[in-house]
C-alpha cells in the first residue's frame, strides 16, 4: 500500500531514505521487550510475541531470516533498542543480505530513520507491519479505501516529522538526499487532497451498507458478529456455521471485510453471521477508528461470538486485548450492552486432561457463564453453540426491568439462569436488574413473583 503511493509518485522516489541491493522481503523481525509493567503492563510471554510478530511478518510473504527478542533496559531515545543491538543487527542485516527489518513496536519517524541510516535496509514498526497486512487481505471496495485512508494518515505523520527533524539536525538534507519544503509541501498536499476523495467515496459505501442493513432489519433477521484476535479460528468457524466457502488459510488476517451468510439454526430459525477482521494487541488507535465502518456489523450485531484459541498460550491476555477494542468501540460493556458468549475455540489442540476441566467449567458457568468449547476443525462443540446461539437471540430485545430485594438470592440466581441479564444495579437492600426473558421463562417468572 504504501509502497505502491510512492511508485505512482515518481518525485516521492528520490525521498527513500535507503537504497539498498537487498531485497525487502527477506526480513528480519525485532522484538523489543521489557519486562514488567510498561504502558500499563506487558505480561505477554516474549516467546509468544515473537512467534506472533514472525507470524505477522509471514502473512505479507516475507522471507524471515532472523527472529529475536531484544530485552530493553531502558529506552534509548535516538533508536528505541540501545547500541548494543544496533550493531548486533547491523552485523546480521549485512551477514544475511537482509533487506527488512520489523520492529514489533512503536517507532517514531526519527527512530525509523535512524535505524535504516545504521543497518542500511527498510525499517518498518508494528503499525506499519499492520498496515501492508491490511493493505495486502482488504478484499472489497470499503476494505481497500479504509485501508488506503489509514495509511495515507499514518504516511503523512512521518512525512512531516521526520522532515522537520533532519532538517534541524542535518542542514538541509535529509537522509541521501531528502526533499526540499517545496517538496514536502507537494507531498501533504497530494496526500490531503486524495485523504478528502477516499473519505466521501468512503461516506458513498456506508451509504449503501446502512441500507442493506435497514433491508435486513425489516426483514427481522437477527445479527450474529464473530470477532476475535487474529488466527483464533473465525474464519474456519465461520465456514462451519454456514458451509460457506470463506478463505481460510493458516495465514493472519486472511479475514478483512465482514463477510456475511444467513444460516438456519436449531430452533428452526434464521440468523445472519458475520465473520469480521482479526484483532491484534496494540491496535493503534487511528488504525481501530479507520476500521470502524468495517466493524459497524459489530456495533450493531443482536449478539456478539467472541471466538478464542484457547489452545494458545497467551488466550487470556488476547481475551483481554479484544475486549478492549470492543469497548472502545461502544460494542459491549460488562454491565450493559448487548449479550456476549465466548466460543472456546481448537479443544482439539488441548490435551485430553486440560480439555476435560474446561469442558467441565463451562458446563457448569464456573468461570463466566456463557463459554462454549468448540473445535471448528472436527466440528465438536459447534451444535451447541449453535442452540446457545438460538436461546440468545431469542431473548433479544425483551428486556425488562425488574427488582428484587437483596436478601432473595434464588431469584436473583433464577434470573441469571433463566435470562439473559444485561445490567444490574444494587440500591440499598434491592437489585435491579435488565433482563431478556424467551416467553416460557417470562411467565415462569410471573407464577414464581405471584408467589
Ligand atoms: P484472521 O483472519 O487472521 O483473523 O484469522 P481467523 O481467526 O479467521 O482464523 P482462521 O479461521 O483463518 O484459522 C487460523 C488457523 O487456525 C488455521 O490454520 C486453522 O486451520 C486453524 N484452526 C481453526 N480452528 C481450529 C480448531 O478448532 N482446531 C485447530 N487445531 N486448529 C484450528
Amino acid at each position: 500500500m504504501i509502497d505502491d503511493l510512492e511508485q505512482n509518485d515518481q518525485h516521492k522516489r528520490t525521498r527513500q531514505p535507503t537504497e539498498t541491493a537487498r531485497p525487502a522481503t527477506v526480513a528480519a523481525v525485532l522484538c523489543p521487550f521489557v519486562a514488567g509493567p510498561r504502558n500499563g503492563g506487558d505480561t505477554r510471554d516474549s516467546d509468544a510475541r515473537l512467534e506472533e510478530a514472525v507470524g505477522l511478518a509471514r502473512a505479507i510473504d516475507l522471507d524471515v531470516r532472523l527472529a529475536q527478542v531484544a530485552p530493553l533496559r531502558r529506552i534509548t531515545p535516538a533508536t528505541l533498542v540501545g547500541k548494543g543491538v544496533v550493531e548486533r543487527i547491523k552485523a546480521a542485516v549485512e551477514e544475511q543480505g537482509i533487506g527488512l527489518v520489523v520492529v514489533d513496536d512503536k517507532l517514531t519517524p526519527v527512530q525509523q530513520r535512524n535505524l535504516e541510516k545504521a543497518w542500511q535496509a527498510k525499517v518498518i514498526d508494528r503499525t506499519g507491519l499492520i498496515l501492508e497486512i491490511f493493505g495486502a487481505r482488504a478484499r472489497t471496495h470499503e476494505g481497500r479505501l479504509q485501508v488506503e485512508l489509514a495509511a495515507l494518515d499514518y504516511q503523512r505523520g512521518r512525512l512531516v516529522r521526520s522532515w522537520t527533524h533532519l532538517e534541524r539536525q542535518r542542514g538541509g538534507f535529509g537522509f541521501l538526499g531528502g526533499p526540499g519544503e517545496s517538496q514536502i509541501e507537494i507531498d501533504r498536499r497530494l496526500i490531503g487532497e486524495r485523504i478528502v476523495r477516499i473519505k466521501r467515496d468512503l461516506e458513498g459505501v456506508r451509504k449503501t451498507r446502512a441500507v442493506n442493513r435497514a433491508g435486513r432489519k425489516k426483514a427481522r433477521l437477527p445479527t450474529v458478529a464473530l470477532v476475535g484476535y487474529t488466527n483464533a479460528g473465525k474464519s474456519t468457524l465461520f465456514n462451519r456455521l454456514s458451509g460457506a466457502g470463506v478463505m481460510a488459510k493458516d495465514l493472519l488476517f486472511a479475514t478483512l471485510d465482514p463477510t456475511m451468510r444467513s444460516i438456519k439454526l436449531p430452533n428452526g430459525k434464521g440468523c445472519v453471521i458475520s465473520d469480521t477482521v482479526g484483532f491484534v494487541s496494540d491496535l493503534p488507535t487511528h488504525l481501530v477508528a479507520a476500521f470502524r465502518a468495517t466493524l459497524e456489523e459489530v456495533i450493531e450485531a443482536d449478539l456478539i461470538v467472541h471466538v478464542r484459541d484457547i489452545a494458545h498460550p497467551d488466550s487470556e491476555q488476547q481475551r483481554a486485548d479484544v475486549e478492549q477494542v470492543l469497548r472502545d468501540l461502544g460494542a459491549f460493556d460488562e454491565g450493559a450492552g448487548r449479550p456476549l458468549i465466548e466460543a472456546l475455540n481448537k479443544i482439539d489442540a488441548l490435551p485430553a486432561d486440560v480439555r476435560g476441566i474446561l469442558e467441565n467449567r463451562a458446563a457448569t458457568g464456573a468461570d463466566r457463564a456463557r463459554q462454549y468449547p468448540v473445535s471448528a476443525l472436527t466440528g465438536e462443540g459447534v451444535e451447541q453453540l449453535l442452540e446457545a446461539i438460538g436461546a440468545f437471540l431469542s431473548h433479544a430485545g425483551e428486556a425488562r426491568e425488574v427488582s428484587v430485594p437483596l436478601s432473595d438470592g434464588a431469584t436473583i440466581a433464577w434470573l441469571y439462569r433463566h435470562g439473559e441479564v444485561r445490567s444490574r444495579r444494587d440500591e440499598g437492600d434491592v437489585a435491579w436488574l435488565t433482563v431478556a426473558l424467551d416467553d416460557a421463562a417470562a411467565a415462569q417468572f410471573e407464577r414464581r413473583l405471584a408467589r
